[in-house]
């Protein structure tokens, strides 16, 4: 992601819009978690749960980005994606117990 974000106020996504459905994260609450000091993806994440639901941040991703991009100055270049922690989707232990089986 070399692509250059536009900061003029036209292109800003209004605070009350649900930019993680998932886990129904707001861009305000997005920008809320800058202002006390989260200026990474991972650190949004863990303060607002975003990017954490069953898509694991395939719909959110973009978005979240930009907004850290406009609200911090950073290049989306500069942004580090998300840590992934496996499994990436929910398993029925179930389907775990019969693979150990074999
Ligand atoms: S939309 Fe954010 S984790 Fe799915």
């Amino acid at each position: 992601m070399n692509k250059k974000v536009n900061n003029s106020k036209d292109d800003r996504i209004g605070d009350d819009v649900i930019v993680c459905r998932c886990e129904e994260v707001t861009a305000g609450q997005v920008r809320a978690a800058i202002r006390q000091g989260a200026n990474d993806m991972d650190s949004v994440k863990k303060m607002t749960r975003a990017g954490m639901g069953l898509c694991q941040n395939k719909a959110c991703y973009n978005i979240i980005a930009k907004i850290i991009s406009q609200e911090t100055g950073k290049e989306l270049s500069e942004l580090k994606p998300f840590t992934s922690r496996p499994p990436v989707r929910p398993l029925k232990i179930k389907l775990l117990k019969e693979e150990t089986k074999g």
